[in-house]
């Protein structure tokens, strides 16, 4: 059961806030964010996302990491440990990293094979048509990159809380915010002439920033709303156990506050700055219809195509791109496998490489499962979202649209209810800071956040 007084802490506020950064910022920084703000009228999704991080992200994320550092559990056991009626929650949030990680590390396969690509001066040929449906329908090769993936995270995870992940963090994340300032200033820059139309990197900046209004309308409003909100949600990394998890790991003399405020800078001045690096490259060379692709088809389909246009500097972007996106994943994936560790670690009283070894075991196999999902053991179902899916995407489907809504809607009456927000506020002010927007928290948890909620995962069941 829980071992506290051995329990690893992270040596420095900075650990912290660096691996949970790492955490939150990862692929859907990169490739949905600046997918939603285009479609949704640029502006107007940057200001709703703002407004709704403030208040709704910050709530579920002070929630998350205070519940963690007063437990000083991991998820599995952690609600339990509040409150005994609601341990169930636990072993739901902790399903979730261990749904996510196969998938998560599948696709770190995928961004691993085009990072040797373009690092062995090779992008080129991502380029041509077919290529990523060939890659990720091949037998061993997917299965092969998905494992070294997994090696990696693994890797990590083994060295434990200081060796492993606060150091890795350390060294991956300021170098992950040097590539994405890099490629977005170089982004801006670009400009290039297609049967006599030039269109360049500004006018690109200007469809992302500026709102467009046009053909506003509630509905519309409504669709702009609940995007940022699930994008928000899951790019924050809550709901599925690991803030708690990082939570428990904060030492008791750091302050919360300053933490959680730096966390949410971080991921939201990724997420900003990937719509910097992607949408004016997009628009230059492909113009406004080549700006609808989102998730795979735009990281591993639309953007080689861009970096070919280029030229040669093209395949140097390229390289630089894809060890952006590979720090991303890795260190998300990192977070994920770590939630589960270490709840079996809690929970069982394994050590931590026992704990790792088994949650490995289990992911591999699932992960090569994933991998089959678009060779062997093809087929195709049609989700109540309406889009149409292979393996990777019911998993994906099942743990952020059904179930890290649920989650998250139980630790909202957990904390607003049960054990009242004066639990969380009491934590983070116990080192004698104040917490700041101590008000809007309790009415965010109480009222608001579980009725945003519940329209998000009655949205997500397609039932409007
Ligand atoms: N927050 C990460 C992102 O924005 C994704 C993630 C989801 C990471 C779940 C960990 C767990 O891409």
């Amino acid at each position: 059961m829980g071992n506290n007084e051995k329990r690893n802490t992270f040596k420095g506020s900075l650990g912290f806030v660096l691996a949970a950064a790492g955490s939150a910022v990862g692929l859907g920084n990169i490739w949905r964010f600046p997918y939603l703000a285009t479609k949704d009228g640029g502006g107007m999704f940057l200001a709703v996302y703002l407004i709704l991080a403030l208040t709704f992200g910050f709530t579920l994320l002070m929630a998350e990491t205070a519940v963690g550092r007063k437990t000083k559990q991991s998820p599995l056991t952690a609600y339990g440990a509040l409150n005994k009626k609601w341990r169930h929650l636990g072993i739901l949030a902790c399903i979730i990293p261990a749904m996510i990680l196969p998938y998560y590390c599948a696709i770190g396969g995928w961004v691993l094979k085009y990072l040797l690509g373009y690092v062995t001066l090779n992008g080129g040929a991502a380029a041509q048509d077919g290529y990523f449906n060939t890659f990720i329908s091949g037998t061993a090769e997917p299965i092969v990159m998905t494992l070294i993936f997994l090696a990696a995270v693994i890797f990590v995870v083994i060295r434990g809380v200081n060796k492993g992940i606060e150091s890795f963090s350390k060294i991956l994340m300021p170098i992950l915010l040097v590539l994405v300032i890099v490629i977005a200033v170089f982004s801006i820059t670009l400009d290039h002439t297609d049967n006599g139309v030039t269109r360049t990197g500004m006018e690109g900046l200007a469809i992302y920033l500026i709102p467009d209004f046009s053909g506003f309308t509630l509905e519309k409003f409504m669709t702009v709303l609940i995007d940022a909100m699930g994008q928000l949600f899951f790019s924050l990394s809550v709901a599925m156990g690991i803030m708690i998890t990082y939570g428990s790991y904060v030492r008791d003399d750091a302050n919360l506050n300053s933490s959680v405020n730096q966390i949410e800078i971080f991921d939201t001045a990724v997420a900003f700055l990937a719509g910097v690096m992607v949408i004016p490259a997009v628009y230059v060379f492909s113009g406004k219809e080549g700006m609808s692709a989102s998730g795979p088809g735009l990281m591993f389909v639309s953007l080689p195509k861009v970096f070919d246009k280029m030229g040669t500097v093209g395949e140097i972007i390229g390289a630089l791109f894809f060890a952006m996106v590979f720090f991303a994943a890795l260190t998300s994936a990192i977070s994920i496998m770590e939630a589960v560790v270490s709840s079996l670690m809690d929970k069982f009283g394994f050590g931590r490489t026992k704990s790792a070894v088994i949650v490995s075991a289990v992911t591999a196999v699932l992960a090569v499962i994933v991998c089959l999902g678009y060779n062997a053991l093809y087929f195709e179902v049609t989700l109540p979202n309406g889009s149409t899916a292979q393996i990777l995407d019911i998993m994906d489907y099942l743990s952020n649209n059904i179930l890290m809504p649920i989650v998250a809607i139980g630790t909202c009456i957990l904390i607003g209810w049960a054990v009242k927000p004066e639990t969380v506020i009491d934590e983070v002010e116990k080192t004698g800071t104040k917490m700041g927007r101590k008000g809007l928290f309790t009415v965010m948890i109480k009222f608001l956040a579980p009725v945003m909620l519940i329209v998000l995962l009655l949205r997500s069941l397609g039932v409007f």
